[in-house]
């Protein structure tokens, strides 16, 4: 099952809602993602806490582990993982492919070694949606072959990448056939290869939008291109998916590729960005992206970033509802409100703290950060929302900009 309304517009961009098995999705949105099973490092109710309304899983990892046995004990993923609202997963095309020379890619699926114990197997566009069928996702991505960027040593020819993408829209038809007789209740997308050639992907959506699947995916890009490259499909593809259908853009980006996808007429979007970056101590926020590693915070009592309202920074999360930011801070009595035992919020943590976390190596300062970052990327969607709520989107981006090249 799935529903998609369109809102609002402002010249591409959009404002939707879309309606899943597990629950409503206001668009447009960021999905964290939980390769798998988990979100890294961050609790179910830290999810829903920041606004999180649809997560990601991964057909190829879950497959492998716990396997299918385990997660049909639990009805799916959902009973499995603890997370009641929408769950999207993608179909393993993506990760078999960044196996490398471990695959043998033929018409009929990918042959490959276990990365976890060796055993050889094969994953075909029926085995995906079996698979996913199992872990009863909202929305089941079709099983492709993700072209790549270069090839050998080489950019990848139009020869190539349309041999790839023609391969991609075979596996789809495989996909909609067999999704169909496993009467899968969830909702299937098409995805758009085709390389860097705008023909290419024009052909590859026009047969895709024939096969008339409830929503289509952007695939194929943030995959080693010069950035320009990204730019230009991202301008050129969504705009020619059907208005009536929800449009995700697959693996992308930093802020600023989410707010131009949007205002390109995307309405979905996921990447490892927000929580890969944390681990990392790189840090998003208003003003610029921060790096909580160098030796310049290692005294510094602010929050990460002042006008932020998540856990770290602010203490007891103010939650998805919230608003937007209140600009306070330490100690605001919003945590009374946020369901916390005692009433009482706790404060947010400094710079300073996390610096130190990251040098000892503790636990907690990926999860703080983790949290920050997806409150970040969660946060930004909502204004995104709000913003074309009242047609202001044009002028949000604006500001958004100034105030990214401000510098934290
Ligand atoms: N994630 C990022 N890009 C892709 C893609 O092209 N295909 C799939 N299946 N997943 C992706
Ligand atoms: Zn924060």
């Amino acid at each position: 099952m799935l529903h998609f309304e369109l809102l609002a517009t402002e010249g591409l961009a959009r404002r939707g809602r879309l309606t899943l098995n597990h629950g409503v999705v206001e668009t447009p949105i960021f999905m964290p993602v939980g390769t798998y099973g988990t979100v890294k490092g961050v609790l179910p109710q830290s999810l829903l806490d920041m606004g999180a309304q649809i997560i990601l899983g991964n057909t190829f990892h879950l497959w492998l582990r716990p396997g299918l046995e385990v997660i049909e004990q639990f009805k799916g993923l959902h009973g499995f993982e603890g997370w009641n609202r929408p769950i999207l997963t993608d179909s393993g095309g993506f990760q078999v492919w960044s196996l490398g020379e471990m695959r043998k890619i033929s018409e009929e699926g990918v042959k490959f070694a276990s990365p976890v114990n060796g055993d050889k197997l094969f994953l075909t566009p029926e085995v995906s949606m079996q698979v996913q069928t199992v872990l009863n996702s909202d929305i089941v991505m079709q099983f492709d072959e993700c072209t790549p960027y270069e090839v050998r040593g080489h950019l990848t020819t139009e020869k190539e990448a349309r041999t790839s993408m023609e391969l991609s829209l075979r596996w789809a038809g495989r996909c909609q056939t067999e999704f169909e007789r496993l009467q899968n209740p969830n909702a299937l997308f098409g995805i758009v290869q085709g390389g860097m050639f705008e023909s290419l992907r024009e052909a590859s959506l026009s047969h895709l939008v024939e096969m008339d699947l409830p929503g289509y995916a952007i695939g194929g890009v943030s995959v080693g291109e010069p950035k320009e490259d990204m730019q230009r499909i991202v301008a050129h593809t969504p705009q020619r998916l059907p208005a009536g259908k929800p449009r995700y853009l697959m693996g992308v980006g930093t802020p600023e590729d989410l707010v131009d996808g949007v205002a390109a007429g995307v309405d979905m979007f996921d990447c490892v960005m927000p929580t890969r970056n944390a681990r990392n101590g790189h840090l998003f926020t208003r003003y610029g992206d921060l790096r909580i590693r160098n030796a310049r915070h290692k005294t510094d009592p602010r929050p990460i970033d002042e006008s932020c309202t998540c856990h770290a920074c602010a203490g007891s999360p103010t939650g998805a509802n919230a608003g937007s930011p209140t600009g306070a801070n330490a100690g605001s009595l919003t945590g009374a409100s946020a369901g916390s035992l005692t009433g009482a919020s706790a404060g947010g943590v400094s710079r300073a703290y996390l610096h130190h976390l990251d040098r000892c190596g503790e636990m907690l300062g990926p999860m703080l950060t983790s949290i920050h970052n997806l409150h970040y990327y969660l946060n930004l969607m909502r204004e995104i929302r709000e913003a074309l709520d009242v047609n202001a989107f044009a002028a949000w981006r604006e500001r958004f900009h100034a105030d990214r090249a401000r510098g934290v």
